[in-house]
């Protein structure tokens, strides 16, 4: 838990030490043994969580809402269909509104800057439920997941096949932050950030060629093509990602012991083979249910002992 009542946010994995995260992970690792056995565990009583979606959710929605709930506190859906922040009140005013109100707000919107300003006039905690920079809450679902199967990712390759987006981005920092090498294959054009890229020195690499970034890989990761809010680039997507399908053929050239994730929606034929996600290696649907536990170690964290004064 946070030490005395300090205000922290959840924007990137940057925003927490190495140290946090790892932490993090094995409480989350604790708090599912305590679910499947049916422990009752209510830390955040009468808590709230506001959930603002700008954009669809299944995994993430569902699993803040169930969280909150097994916690014994509640979660509020906002969407800007049917509050103030669909006919423009000021972010800055809905930050410090909610957070008059709530414990915590998660928010998931397109872009990151948007998020950061909320952070800015919030004075309770703010996660970031997704962005079109960053998905920090998938990748401690993802480590959680890894650790469970495989042990440590310290030292491990993990291959990132497709598009250099919000995923890839926050696999970047993962990297960074767990050490692992982290080979990226995406077409020219499709490239993360390049600041993002660079603040991971050595231990991010750019491999064009999806067999070749995959050889001897402990872990494949790889995400649809077209992000949300991208709609309209879906078929010069389809044409640019031609080749980068992870398939049986590419799974065999990475470590026979490797596993396949993916943050789901999953589109099979385009991103990945269906013999792949419903494969052997396969673990999304473990990856997947993580969500609930991690985000629940993350909740724990940050409302802790966290008061809103
Ligand atoms: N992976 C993920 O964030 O899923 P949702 O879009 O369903 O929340
Ligand atoms: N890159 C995807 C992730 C969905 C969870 C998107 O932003 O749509």
């Amino acid at each position: 838990m946070t030490e005395d009542n300090k205000l922290r946010h959840f924007l990137t994995l940057m925003d927490f030490s190495s140290i946090e995260l790892k932490n993090m992970t094995d409480r989350a690792i604790v708090l599912k043994k305590m679910q499947k056995n049916g422990d009752i565990y209510e830390p955040l009583k009468n808590r709230m969580l506001g959930m603002i979606f700008e954009k669809s959710s299944t995994r993430t929605r569902v699993s803040f809402e169930t969280g909150m709930l097994q916690f014994g506190g509640g979660a509020l859906f906002l969407s800007p269909r049917d509050t103030q922040l669909g006919r423009g009140e000021p972010i800055e005013d809905s930050a410090r509104v909610l957070s008059q109100m709530v414990d915590t707000i998660m928010i998931r919107t397109f872009e990151h800057e948007k998020l950061e300003k909320f952070a800015r006039y919030s004075s309770v905690p703010v996660i970031n439920a997704l962005t079109d920079r960053y998905h920090p809450c998938q990748l401690l679902a993802d480590m959680q997941c890894y650790q469970e199967h495989r042990g440590s990712i310290e030292g491990k390759t993990v291959t990132w096949i497709g598009d250099g987006n919000n995923m890839c981005h926050s696999y970047i920092n993962a990297a960074r932050q767990w050490g692992f090498k982290l080979n990226i294959a995406c077409p020219e054009g499709y490239d993360p950030e390049q600041s993002i890229f660079a603040e991971a020195g050595d231990q991010v690499e750019i491999i064009r060629d999806p067999m070749a970034a995959a050889t001897d890989s402990d872990l494949v990761v790889t995400d649809v093509w077209t992000s949300m809010g991208q709609e309209e680039e879906q078929t010069r997507r389809e044409v640019a990602f031609d080749g980068f399908i992870v398939d049986d053929k590419l799974m065999a050239q990475a470590d026979k012991e490797a596993l396949f994730m993916h943050c789901l929606p999953a589109h099979r034929g385009e991103e990945v083979s269906a013999s792949v996600i419903d494969g052997k290696q396969s673990v999304v649907w473990d990856e997947a249910g993580n969500r609930l536990h991690a985000q629940k170690a993350l909740l724990e964290f940050l409302m802790g002992g966290f008061i809103n004064e």
